[in-house]
């Protein structure tokens, strides 16, 4: 298929691309580069030998995205374009009901006018409640807690209501509960701007020694280990279940809303004892307080990704430990 991945430069993106190119697909990749390479298509072209066409463009200017789709026909597009920062989205709601919400408008409206019938959507675990109890199936409760998880729930219901009125659309949005790791080559991977927000970048960069030391967030959690726990899950894995989406559309029309996880959850504590562990490296580290917003145990009921993908995940903690830290040893500063 030709397929149109927006935000195809940034990590979830890049990551799907490989996989997209190593099953056969012609793609081509829209992005603002607002938080992302353009060394990631020369990344995503060594590994795969074929570089991704590419066009420069920012979701909310429809007038490029008439002439991308005048230019070109495509059978799906893969929807990654928008920003994804939890403490931000507080900062600056705007900023991600514009990118999120605007953009996917104009994205959606272009595309359904040039006759794209097939959308897989990234969306994100944050749409389900901070009471949410894990495992956590589709039709949990969805009461998201800040301006990002909020603005991928009205994309989800945007969909959903095009569903309805567009009886030819198929549309598959995936909820990613915690992507980690990095293609095994070490050729792409996550390469944050500024200081990391999120567990796995930020104990990179204190392994090598980029950052001092990982501050442990709570330790007094009713969990096992006292940290708090999450659905982590590798970003190659992650890929092959947009494969798997893509596929499921071919054959099924309307709107479907699935959680990507391991459906395992695994505590900050877990996390850090085995990334010491396989990668022979010690993290300085101190126990701090909680960090507000955060739940204590966050993870995914994988059987609807089971029985309508045929989509497990095959990754091992152990494989994300060890591919994340080989992206951050051969790419000391990201892309730069
Ligand atoms: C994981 C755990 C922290 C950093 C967020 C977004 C979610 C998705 C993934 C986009 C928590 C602890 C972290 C540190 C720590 N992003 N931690 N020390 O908050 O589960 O999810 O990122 O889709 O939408 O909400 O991920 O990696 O920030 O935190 O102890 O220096 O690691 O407290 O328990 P989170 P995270």
């Amino acid at each position: 298929m030709k397929v149109l991945v927006t935000g195809g430069t940034g990590y979830i993106g890049s990551h799907t691309c490989v996989a997209l190119q190593a099953a056969g697909h012609e793609i081509t990749i829209a992005d603002n580069l607002s938080n992302s390479s353009p060394e990631a298509l020369a990344r995503i072209a060594r590994i795969s030998g074929t570089r991704p066409g590419f066009q420069a463009l920012d979701m909310r200017d429809a007038p490029g995205l008439e002439k991308l789709f005048d230019a070109q026909c495509f059978d799906a597009i893969m929807h990654f374009a928008g920003v994804k920062a939890v403490a931000e989205s507080v900062a600056d709601p705007l900023k991600y009901y514009s990118n999120n919400v605007m953009g996917s408008i104009a994205l959606f409206d272009s595309a359904l006018r040039h006759g794209v019938t097939r959308l897989v959507f990234s969306s994100s675990a944050t749409v389900y409640g901070e009471n949410s109890r894990s495992p956590i199936r589709e039709d949990a409760p969805v009461a998201p807690v800040n301006p990002y998880g909020r603005s991928k729930h009205m994309v989800e219901e945007i969909l959903t209501e095009m569903c309805r009125a567009n009886a030819g659309l198929r549309v598959m949005a995936l909820r990613y509960f915690n992507p980690v790791g990095a293609h095994p080559s070490g050729l792409v991977g996550e390469a944050p701007v500024g200081t990391p927000n999120n567990l796995m970048p930020y104990l990179c960069q204190v392994a090598a020694g980029r950052l001092e030391e990982l501050t442990v967030f709570g330790t007094d959690y009713p969990t096992p280990d006292g940290t708090a726990v999450r659905d982590y899950i590798h970003v190659m894995d992650l890929a092959e279940g947009h494969l798997r989406a893509l596929e499921f559309l071919e054959s099924h029309g309307g709107m479907h809303l699935v959680n990507l996880g391991t459906g395992r959850g695994t505590s900050v504590l877990e996390m850090l004892t085995a990334f010491q562990r396989v990668n022979q490296v010690p993290i300085p580290h101190r126990f701090g307080a909680r960090r507000p917003g955060d739940t204590k145990e966050t993870f995914a009921d994988v059987a609807l990704a089971d029985r309508v993908l045929g989509w497990r995940t095959q990754y091992s903690l152990d494989d994300m430990c060890r591919d994340a830290w080989r992206w951050q040893k051969m790419n000391p500063k990201g892309y730069e």
